[in-house]
């Protein structure tokens, strides 16, 4: 018998009326009468479920079908019947109603709407929920959307390390790696750790980008993205902030900062419109229950360009406002959320990149510009949610970096193989890191980090 998704099942329903076929999934509801009993079925291939409609008589087990409880596994043969005047255009037929796996009545999924805050606490079984089934099919469209953009324009697709021994971002917020319990590695005299003693034989963390290695496969490629995980022990219990997230960080050789922005408004504008067509049934999901104005902005967002202003500019504007914030901006001050918030919701009221901050508020590695006191850097900030991408062009002169790396305080001789990049045959680049999990969280207008990752890590949590 041929096993069929219910996502296939309704792209080819033309040709399958009177057909037998057969499907398995999870029960997400059931009532029955005497001899009559519906199933609205789900397997997670698509946003909708289908009904299968079961008699006593035409299957063997009516009574063990008709006590199932919600969230049992089935699989199902029978024949597709065709329903244009219902809600749904077709059900099957059950001839054969096969319990895979049965489930309880404390089933931690019942039919009421229930909190996110509750499914945070089932993260291994809210999947089977609409919300989460349709943010995590998006994630998986946008997951593969960024690699067609990039695969499409050439890019090669480059796996940097996760465990590594400098610290990209130069902010300290690495999660130390070690074989060994703490505790029995020797300590020097001043009583630090000696990791020499360790299984590397030096300190060693978990990424927080893999953007260094990145621009030594640029340097070979011209080219390249990366997209992977990675980790940040930023103590920010906000609703943008993970412990792990996953990074897409492209790096293009002789690319300057306006190449850049170019580059990340064109993939930000073709994941919107590779979701959108992969994905409707998900997105009207998201825009019906989640939040009302996606489709519009999303829509919007695909086919208008992007705002530009720089820093100095940008601080002017929110200084007029300063009675509004939590936090008052001058010049030098980093931005926090409520003031990219405003400046992309209330100013430009659509995503806007922020150009050329202070060299003071920004990683070693960025080039600094002629006026010798902001760097070419570029943040992407959207409504909703703020940052979510950040990158820069990267400073190829060998003095002027490593002047940036001393006066930074970084430890030169850690970074000698990435001074080596300047030296031999060094050449004007640029790249940027978007945040995946922002993106999603763009996508689908879920406001909570915790709820666009299947298993969130966060400061205090990673029970599952
Ligand atoms: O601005 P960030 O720190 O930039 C970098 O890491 C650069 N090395 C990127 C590059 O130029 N190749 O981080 C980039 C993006 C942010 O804009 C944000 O979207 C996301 O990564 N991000 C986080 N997402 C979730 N949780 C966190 N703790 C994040 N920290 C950064």
């Amino acid at each position: 018998m041929e096993k069929i998704d219910i996502a296939d099942l309704y792209r080819k329903s033309g040709t399958l009326e009177g057909k037998t076929v057969t499907v398995c999934g999870w029960v997400r509801t059931i009532r029955d009468s005497k001899a009559l009993g519906f199933i609205d079925l789900n397997d997670g291939s698509g946003f909708k479920g289908v009904q299968i409609v079961f008699e006593d008589g035409k299957i063997g087990n009516y009574k063990e079908v008709a006590r199932l409880n919600v969230g049992t596994a089935v699989s199902v043969t029978g024949t597709v019947v065709l329903t244009p005047q219902a809600k749904q255009p077709l059900e099957i037929h059950a001839a054969e109603l096969c319990v895979e796996g049965a489930s309880t009545p404390d089933y931690p999924l019942q039919k009421k709407r229930h909190s996110l805050e509750y499914l945070r606490t089932v993260a291994h079984l809210r999947p089977r929920t609409n919300t989460f089934s349709a943010a995590f099919r998006i994630r998986s469209a946008a997951a593969y959307a960024i690699h067609t953009f990039f695969q499409e324009r050439g890019f090669v697709y480059v796996h940097t390390p996760l465990i590594t021994g400098s610290d990209a971002e130069g902010a300290g917020e690495m999660f130390t790696v070690t074989a060994f319990d703490l505790d029995r590695l020797p300590r020097r005299e001043n009583g630090a750790v000696d990791f020499s003693k360790d299984f590397f034989g030096g300190h060693t963390s978990l990424t927080v980008s893999g953007q260094l290695e990145a621009e030594c496969m640029a340097m070979a490629f011209g080219k390249v993205y990366t997209f992977g995980p990675t980790f940040r022990a930023e103590r920010s219990y906000t609703q943008r902030h993970a412990a792990e997230f996953w990074m897409i960080e492209p790096e293009v050789a002789f690319a300057d900062l306006d190449d850049n922005m170019a580059l990340a408004q064109d993939m930000i504008r073709s994941v919107i419109r590779a979701v959108m067509e992969k994905c409707p049934d998900d997105l009207a999901f998201c825009n019906q229950f989640i939040d009302k104005g996606l489709l519009d902005r999303l829509n919007h967002v695909a086919n208008s360009d992007f705002a530009r202003v720089t820093y100095s500019d940008a601080i002017e504007i929110l200084k007029k406002e300063n009675g509004r914030f939590d936090y008052q901006v001058e010049w030098g001050s980093d931005l926090q959320t409520e003031h990219e918030r405003y400046l992309t919701e209330q100013v430009f009221k659509k995503p806007v990149f922020v150009t050329d901050y202070p060299k003071e508020i920004k990683a070693f590695y960025m080039r600094l510009n002629d006026d010798g006191k902001t760097v070419a850097a570029v943040d992407l900030l959207v409504p909703g949610i703020g940052e979510i991408i950040g990158g820069s062009q990267r400073e190829e002169r060998l003095d002027v970096l490593e002047r940036r790396l001393r006066e930074t305080g970084m430890n030169e001789d850690a970074y000698r193989w990435y001074l080596d990049l300047r030296r031999y045959g060094g050449a004007k680049h640029s790249g940027y890191g978007l945040g995946f999990e922002r993106l999603v969280m763009y996508l689908t207008g879920i406001s909570n980090i915790r709820d666009v990752i299947p298993f969130p890590r966060t400061t205090g949590s990673a029970e599952f």
